[in-house]
């Protein structure tokens, strides 16, 4: 398929306030003289803020990146997960149809887009909701047939639950995504045959789709009110963040290294949580007791100067991504819930997980 600009362009496009500092956040993750490595995300940002790809849009984040804008529009009209003319103003559903998914129906799922949206892909909806197109694989083969939406995944779809899913965008409902059949994730169709005993202690979605929840944004715009902006690498206010990493004027592409350097270093001071070169009383809680804390990440913690839960239960949001910056396996803190777990041991309390790992001596790294 041929993709070109719109014929059809806005006067201009301008970042929202906090998209402009999510933004800048953004290109300080790179090293000096690499900032285009940040289009992707800028790109995708934009899109998230106006449903679309406009050519004002394209060329503004080459100004924020000092690329040529041919280099820009050449990764935007190449990635088909960017949108180069307008779309539903809710949604713009993406159907599968390559094998796994055309073998199950996703032909299926087509004539329901050209019934319920529009007989040709990327159409608008008689009243502007919705678009729709055919994609290549979207690595859900095993949940086929599958759309995705926004940022989120719809699987195992008929005709009937992808209709309601429409019919719900349209009445400005948030269909929850994920397997629509009743399935978890990817598990065999009939049920699990192995790793059972782990059933019981899920949570009620699975990983993305109890993300996707809990952030709320399925199909949303990202009109920049979302809090927290995450720029974890900077602290997880993105306001303060950008505002203390000295952010350059608009259209100035590279902030200097010096400065975000000294501001990084500034950020991670303030951030830093209170430490022990020694425990208490030469005697260290056991922080293999944390879900999600095996033996090597115990000695990380030991070593990063934390021994005891009490310490652990008292990280605050910014301390969690101090100490998440210098952990390997990112996101664990706040994944595994180690501030509750902290809690509930500093005070004495029993944990599910602290339970069984006494019980049967097994901890997880
Ligand atoms: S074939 Fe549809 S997700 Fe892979």
């Amino acid at each position: 398929m041929l993709r070109r600009l719109h014929p059809e362009q806005p006067e201009s496009f301008a970042f929202s306030a906090a998209n402009q500092q999510w933004a800048e956040a953004q290109i300080t993750k790179y090293p000096e003289g690499r900032q285009a490595s940040a289009v992707i995300p800028l790109l995708w940002r934009a899109q998230e803020q106006e449903g679309w790809l406009s050519r004002p849009a394209i060329e503004s984040v080459a100004d924020m990146l000092g690329m040529a804008y041919i280099r820009v529009l050449e990764v935007a009209s190449f990635y088909f997960m960017f949108q180069l003319q307008p779309v539903g103003s809710v949604a713009h559903i993406q159907v599968c149809g390559t094998t796994s998914c055309m073998i199950c129906g996703a032909e299926d799922l087509i004539a329901v887009c050209k019934d319920k949206i529009a007989a040709r892909p990327h159409e608008l909806s008689a009243d502007g909701k919705l678009s729709w197109e055919e994609v290549e694989c979207l690595g859900s083969c095993t949940n086929a047939p599958m759309a995705q939406i926004g940022k989120d995944y719809y699987e195992d779809l008929t005709t009937e639950s992808f209709g309601k899913i429409l019919d719900d965008l349209v009445a400005g409902k948030v269909p929850t995504p994920g397997p629509q059949n009743g399935r978890y994730a990817a598990e065999p169709l009939k049920g699990l045959t192995s790793l059972t005993e782990y059933d019981s202690g899920r949570t009620q979605f699975n990983a993305s789709v109890e993300l996707a929840n809990d952030l709320g944004d399925t199909v949303k715009r990202i009109d920049g009110t979302e809090v927290p902006i995450l720029t974890p690498w900077l602290g997880k206010d993105g306001k303060a963040a950008a505002t203390k990493a000295a952010p350059k004027p608009p259209k100035a592409p590279t902030p200097g290294k010096s400065a975000v350097k000294q501001a990084e270093e500034a950020k991670a001071k303030e951030d830093q949580p209170e430490t022990l070169t020694t425990p208490r009383d030469g005697k260290a809680d056991d922080l293999k007791m944390l879900k999600g804390v095996g033996p090597k990440l115990e000695e990380t913690l030991n070593e990063l100067g934390f021994y005891h839960y009490d310490q652990i239960a008292a990280w605050t949001s910014e301390q969690v991504a101090w100490v998440d910056a210098r952990l390997k396996f990112k996101g664990r803190i706040e994944r595994d819930g180690w501030i509750e777990q902290a809690g509930k041991l500093a005070a004495g309390e029993e944990t599910e997980f602290a339970k069984r790992a006494k019980e049967d001596g097994t901890y997880e790294d």
